[in-house]
């Protein structure tokens, strides 16, 4: 890495929240990581400030245009004190794959990956280390240039953002009631559907509100075209166990392409589960559950890890899964996950760093 990262310290330090009311993405630590775009220096000027406000132009194209786009990742701590990030290449790897789609210049990576390391490191006493927590590290980018024509901004701002979390939802492996969305999309086919666009996830919550009204938790999200094929649940990739074997949808253009569902397919194999990443259709879904050969589901995501289903309704339809109880195999995969995430397990397939 050719850029030195500038440190601004402080001596104003935030207390520390207690583990009990962490909850999802509600505190935020002492330090951030900046770094500016202009079309004449590119990336330039790295450097790690106290958490503040920031002072944007009204103008700034990101309000206007939604180009904006972000990751998520999490640092753990070992019981020996050490610190560990799950496979952040893939992370930055996908931040420039979202920058490519909307028109952000790209980033080094091994810049990015320097940031996220050395701004861990100075927020290490931030990283929990009770069950089930960590310290959810949260890049994003925004277009700054104040101008109201529409192309690409000439100017944007990258942060680093960290947030000491517990689990995603609250009482976590509680198995999760889903109603199959048949009314609105969450991507289209040639759309932004595959990256981590922010405008996805505004998109996505009307539906969300709608179902949480009816008393779900999430929404299954169905293809745009022909509103059959499925393709996320949530804000999560889906598997469903079918008689022994696992199946995904396969990444079509229009579903995100998941680290955690990357790590649950190479675990899946690893183990010599039969897995296959293939179109499946909802009715396949519910054939399958009148068969007697739906034995699992689960949403698998980095916030989340592993989220199990317990209840689909689609249509008129209502169908509960493996008696909503957390499966075997759901269990076995966030118990080896978070195992290697926490230094627990060997890694094997060699994902912390
Ligand atoms: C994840 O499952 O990690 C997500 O993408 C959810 C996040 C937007 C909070």
């Amino acid at each position: 890495m050719n850029q030195v990262i500038e440190l601004v310290k402080t001596n104003e330090k935030k207390s520390k929240p207690s583990v009990g009311s962490l909850g999802f993405g509600k505190y935020f630590t002492d330090y951030m990581f900046v770094m500016d775009y202009t079309k004449d220096k590119g990336w330039h000027g790295p450097k790690i400030t106290p958490y503040e406000p920031l002072v944007l132009e009204p103008s700034s194209m990101v309000f206007h245009y939604g180009q904006a786009i972000f990751e998520g990742l999490k640092a753990y701590k070992t019981k020996e004190g050490k610190v560990l990030l799950f496979r952040p290449d893939k992370n930055i790897r996908r931040l420039n794959l979202s920058c490519e789609r909307i028109s952000i210049p790209p980033l080094d990576e091994d810049v990015v990956l320097e940031a996220i390391k050395q701004l861990v490191d100075l927020e290490k006493d931030w990283i929990p280390d009770e069950e089930g927590t960590s310290l959810y590290i949260r890049p994003f980018i925004i277009a700054t240039e104040p101008y109201l024509g529409v192309r690409p901004s000439e100017q944007y701002k990258l942060m680093v953002i960290l947030s000491p979390v517990g689990s995603y939802y609250s009482g976590q492996l509680t198995p999760t009631k889903i109603y199959v969305e048949d009314k609105y999309v969450r991507a289209v086919p040639g759309g932004v559907g595959y990256v981590k666009t922010s405008g996805n996830y505004a998109a996505s919550l009307k539906a969300q509100e709608e179902a949480e009204e009816q008393g779900y938790d999430q929404v299954l999200w169905l293809d745009a075209i022909e509103k059959k094929y499925i393709e996320e649940v949530g804000s999560m990739n889906i598997f469903f166990k079918v008689k022994g074997e696992v199946i995904t949808p396969e990444l079509n253009g229009s579903i995100l392409g998941g680290i955690t569902r990357d790590s649950v397919i190479q675990l899946l194999k690893h183990w010599g589960i039969p897995v296959r990443e293939e179109r499946i259709s909802v009715e396949d879904v519910f054939n399958a559950y009148h068969n007697g050969e739906l034995e699992e589901v689960f949403g698998a995501g980095t916030a989340a890890v592993i989220s199990p289903v317990g209840e689909l309704k689609w249509k008129d339809e209502h169908i509960i899964v493996n008696g909503n109880q957390i499966g075997d195999l759901s269990m076995r995969l966030y118990e080896a996950i978070t195992n290697i995430q926490l230094g627990k397990e060997e890694d094997i397939l060699n994902w912390t760093v």
